[in-house]
């Protein structure tokens, strides 16, 4: 499986934006993430065109909960998508990357007072709000500001994506939002719509992650839209902005096959449209947030291979130089993965290996790939790590986070530096009582 402008070139190693992927795992070191810039930029403006030919008005927020980097926030503010943010550190970026903060949106199913404080001081366009406690402490904040803030209100509705259960957000069991059953979320509209300092400009779901089937998003769609028809008949409000989320899956194997973005745009619209004109609604501006499938097959992580162990009839683990903390997704969620031998690329792959990561966990990243003979010093390439592996990297065994190098044309620029084993100690205090001298022997003596 090549991805966007990966290949394998004339030294059979594979190559990624015009970059021999072994020269740059000899130039940056490894684990390190790489970006094909080409591709996601090539992504961003196909998800504009898709929706953009099919929809009077459309507005594209790239989820940066998936990637977020002050490098990326600025690759997708040229492409004319907006950014929705999760956090105050998400914010942060965005607005350190300069992103216009009126395109900028704050979710979060827990947002602390001082993340909405930030997101009012900054002047963010849109804040969705998941719970009554958020109306009213966003209401507070605003008054006390003299500010007036529009907001997205969040809805379950409901409807049943096949995904990873940690990742379905779809039911009415859930922390996110409103669920659209029993009153609570037309009790959130009346208040929202009672609070002087809020402008409510629409509602907003997320069903859930790495969707491959458009059902569930035609079924989210048309119940979105009959939600809208509910609060025009019994409060007399219109709803002007429908905001879907993201969820559309990627290809992570050979065999996946997820539905093009004209095939997606063209249910997403096509059940708005229908919808709407069932109700007699005008036709609300449409906002997606995709994460995933805007940046998830333009990033891989290149590896370095260590031991590699073979169990004759059992099975050959390889180990590599990260794991489960630069891709914590295997563990957390049984993600399966692919992976190419960068400088074995054009050999055939005929023989199955289980890789592991290299910390103290059975961290297996990928439990059959099927590869060349694979020896100590290679480099392994994993396809399709842009989305949700940096973003959710951690320093479990201490291990340093790995830079991420974006590359385009045959040229690679650092956009994130790897941390080195003192940013690893940087915040780390020792209380005065912890200091003095060592005893004269250690028990390991
Ligand atoms: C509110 C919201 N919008 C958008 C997304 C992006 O989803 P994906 O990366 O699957 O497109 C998420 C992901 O969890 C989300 O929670």
């Amino acid at each position: 499986m090549l991805l966007g402008t990966q290949r394998i070139n004339g030294n059979g190693a594979l190559e990624i934006g015009g970059c021999d992927t072994v020269e740059l795992a000899r130039q940056f070191g490894t684990p390190l993430y790489v970006l094909d810039e080409d591709y996601f930029r090539e992504t961003c403006r196909n998800y504009r065109a898709a929706f953009e030919a099919r929809y009077p008005e459309v507005g594209i927020s790239f989820s940066g909960k998936a990637f977020m980097t002050s490098a990326v926030c600025r690759i997708v503010g040229q492409e004319g998508l907006a950014l929705d943010v999760s956090s105050g550190g998400e914010l942060h970026t965005g607005l350190r990357a300069g992103f216009p903060p009126e395109r900028i949106l704050l979710h979060g199913s827990n947002k602390s007072r001082a993340e909405l404080e930030m997101a009012l001081e900054a002047g963010v366009g849109r804040v969705g709000l998941d719970h009554l406690r958020e109306v009213d402490l966003l209401q507070e904040l605003a008054a006390g500001r003299g500010q007036r803030v529009d907001v997205l209100l969040r809805v379950a509705p409901g409807v049943q994506a096949d995904t990873h259960t940690h990742i379905q957000t779809w039911k009415a069991d859930t922390k996110f939002g409103f669920a659209i059953v029993g009153g609570a979320e037309k009790e959130a509209v009346a208040k929202e719509l009672g609070a002087p300092n809020l402008r409510l400009c629409g509602i907003h779901c997320h069903i859930g992650s790495q969707i491959l089937d458009l059902e569930p998003f035609r079924e989210a769609a048309e119940m979105m839209v009959d939600f809208a028809a509910e609060l025009r008949d019994e409060l007399g409000h219109t709803v002007a902005e429908l905001d879907l989320g993201g969820g559309l899956g990627v290809r992570y194997l050979p065999e996946d096959d997820p539905p093009s973005l004209e095939e997606y745009a063209e249910t997403v619209t096509g059940a708005v449209r229908g919808r709407c004109e069932k109700h007699g609604l005008p036709l609300p501006r449409l906002l997606q947030e995709p994460g995933r499938s805007l940046v998830g097959e333009a990033g891989m992580t290149l590896y370095t291979v260590g031991v590699v162990k073979e169990l004759p009839g059992v099975r050959t683990y390889v180990s590599v130089d990260g794991g489960m903390s630069d891709n914590p997704r295997p563990a957390l969620y049984g993600a399966r993965y692919d992976a190419i031998v960068a400088n074995k690329a054009g050999e055939p792959r005929e023989r199955s290996v289980a890789v592991s990561g290299k910390h103290c966990e059975t961290d297996t990243l990928i439990a059959d790939l099927k590869a060349p003979q694979i020896e100590p010093g290679d480099i392994l390439a994993v396809q399709t790590t842009g989305a949700y592996n940096y973003s959710m990297a951690s320093n479990y065994n201490r291990l340093p986070r790995p830079a991420v190098v974006l590359v385009a044309d045959g040229g690679a620029d650092l956009i994130v530096e790897r941390e080195t084993l003192d940013d690893i100690v940087r915040l780390d205090r020792v209380p005065a009582r912890l200091q003095g001298d060592w005893p004269s022997r250690s028990a390991a003596e």
